[in-house]
């Protein structure tokens, strides 16, 4: 349908995975562009390279081809000299995959431009002209919802909420991704880790956390998650000193082992 598919969940559900796992599956080259507080255009779709024009000049001079300078200066604006930025490589490079990662961390202005940029897929750079991709780039959007995105730009989207992997999902991506830990240890970290996100905690575990843990306690040599074993490597998947705490102080033996 040629429309951004919009992920929503906690952080360390699997959106930017599933991002990735999409480039895979088509065999597409991704670009991605992680958004912060303050990100422009710029950032996002290209740049001049200043250093590079400079230089550009200064041969010029030295080679004594000083003469016309509107030549020199056209000179200056080709395509050479531009830094394609995420935006820019997506649909220069397509068909491609593009990820617009933690999209709630940028704000309202760039979420507008945003909006313009994926109703037509074109950028019109004014010294070259215009980049319209030949086929649009599949385009993931995804949030951790630190805020609501705009209604606006939701409804360009396909909306889809990421929960937490179930028990024997969870399993499976510990088996997968590390092949070292045993099944009984994956299985006791996918128990444990669920139990720790029914806490309510001010951070629930993501699959990475929960990655981490088991990576952990292999690297303990341990066999299995006893209560005191759980206790000790608690750092490799809460972060928070609240959390910590909380946990620590519920009798560990039900909720662990
Ligand atoms: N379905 C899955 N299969 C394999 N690995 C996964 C899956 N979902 C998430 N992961 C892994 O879990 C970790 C956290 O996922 P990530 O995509 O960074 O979460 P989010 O972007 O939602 O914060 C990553 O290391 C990722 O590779
Ligand atoms: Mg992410």
């Amino acid at each position: 349908m040629h429309r951004p598919l919009f992920l929503e969940g906690e952080a360390g559900v699997g959106k930017t995975a599933l991002a990735h796992a999409l480039a895979e599956v088509t065999g597409r080259p991704m670009y991605r562009l992680q958004c912060y507080e303050g990100l422009e255009a710029s950032q996002a779709l290209y740049d001049w390279d200043f250093g590079r024009q400079l230089l550009h000049l200064r041969a010029a001079e030295a080679a004594g081809s000083g003469g016309d300078t509107a030549e020199l200066e056209a000179g200056l604006y080709d395509r050479r000299f531009l830094l394609a930025r995420p935006l820019l490589q997506a649909l220069e490079d397509a068909p491609s995959v593009l990820l617009v990662d933690e999209i709630d961390r940028a704000d309202d202005e760039f979420e507008a431009f945003l909006l313009e940029l994926l109703s037509d897929f074109t950028i019109s750079i004014p010294e070259l002209g215009t980049v319209r991709a030949a086929v649009p780039p599949l385009v993931v959007l995804t949030s951790n919802r630190t805020r609501e995105v705009h209604d606006a730009l939701k409804r360009r989207c396909l909306y889809h909420w990421l929960e937490h992997p179930d028990f024997e999902r969870e399993v499976a991506i510990l088996r997968s991704r590390l092949p070292q830990v045993t099944e009984e240890l994956a299985r006791q970290v996918a128990r444990a880790t669920a139990k720790l996100r029914s806490l309510d905690l001010l951070k629930p575990p993501g699959i990475a956390e929960a990655m981490d843990w088991a990576t952990a306690l292999h690297t303990l040599g341990a066999r299995e998650l006893d209560p005191d074993t759980a206790a000790r490597t608690l750092g490799a998947v809460l972060k928070y000193r609240e959390d910590t705490d909380r946990v620590h102080a519920l009798t560990r033996g039900a909720l662990f082992g």
